[in-house]
């Protein structure tokens, strides 16, 4: 099953942020966005998971997003916001039960605990919220969206994994962790979409790759495609350069030189 984008454009008011957008993408694969700050990826994941209104048709495993009703989104579909804020004293199993109850119901209560599990944070279960840290807080919310579609796939079709840049506050062990979870997710058959600024992570895991810039898409496909130094170059508007990593092959990237940062004002 899949995800298919047709014509789509966002607007903020009178500004257009996507601008006849058109993408597919295949469920049992890691799909990564990157591009630059203000591209769109957020205002693009916003749309895919419902919560903003769009012109032109985003079908998830075939239903009209903007038709379908929330809790079908919700078995469909798990979301790990960009910022996630919370404005009540929860602890973390609570925060993850939040999960469960939007999506599988609250039956399968030892799923809360078996996905704090799965992201290192058992022993944290009745730790307050904020009183976690940044990266921590982080994994708890990806516990929540995992608790609430558990099985990659159902006889419904496969379930879709929709992270924005999961993996920002975490360290390289955990950004490992996190990457290996996603990758698993999708190896079982689910779809995962992930937003990602870090090129590297993305050369290592993704399967497929779209790079966004202006509201629309410059260019997709397996990492070795799509991040080339010219398309790298011209997205982020500084001179990258990609290499191939010894063991797999995987393309990394690097600043061409300082000089970039100076290039672009910083
Ligand atoms: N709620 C909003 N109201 C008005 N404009 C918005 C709103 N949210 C985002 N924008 C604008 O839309 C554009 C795309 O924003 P978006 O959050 O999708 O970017 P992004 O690619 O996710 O960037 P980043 O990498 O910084 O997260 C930006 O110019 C942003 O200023
Ligand atoms: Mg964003």
């Amino acid at each position: 099953m899949t995800l298919n984008v047709r014509a789509l454009s966002v607007n903020y008011g009178r500004e257009q942020v996507l601008h006849s957008l058109e993408m597919d993408l295949q469920s049992g694969a890691l799909t990564s966005i990157v591009g630059p700050n203000g591209s769109g990826k957020s205002t693009l994941i916003k749309a895919i998971c419902g919560d903003l209104p769009y012109n032109g048709s985003i079908q998830l495993n075939g239903a009209e997003v903007a038709q379908a009703k929330p809790w079908e989104l919700a078995a469909m579909r798990g979301v790990l916001p960009q910022a996630s804020t919370l404005a009540f004293p929860f602890t973390a199993i609570e925060v993850v039960r939040i999960g469960l109850t939007s999506g599988l119901g609250s039956e399968h209560e030892g799923r809360a605990q078996a996905a704090l599990a799965r992201v290192g944070l058992q022993s944290y279960a009745h730790r307050y919220y904020q009183e976690l840290s940044g990266g921590e807080q982080q994994r708890v919310q990806l516990a929540r969206v995992l608790a609430q579609i558990w099985e990659p796939t159902t006889a419904d079709g496969p379930r879709w994994l929709i992270l924005d840049e999961p993996v920002s506050s975490l360290d390289i062990a955990h950004q490992l962790q996190v990457m290996t979870i996603a990758r698993t997710f999708a190896r079982a058959g689910g779809g995962v979409v992930a937003v990602m600024h870090d090129l590297n992570l993305t050369g290592m895991f993704a399967d497929h790759v779209l790079v966004m810039t202006e509201g629309g898409i410059l260019a997709e496909g397996h990492p070795t495609e799509a991040m080339t130094d010219s398309i790298l170059s011209r997205a982020y508007g500084c001179r990258l350069q990609v290499n191939k990593t010894p063991v797999g092959m995987a393309p990394f990237v690097l600043p061409h030189s300082a000089q970039a940062a100076i290039d672009m004002g910083g």
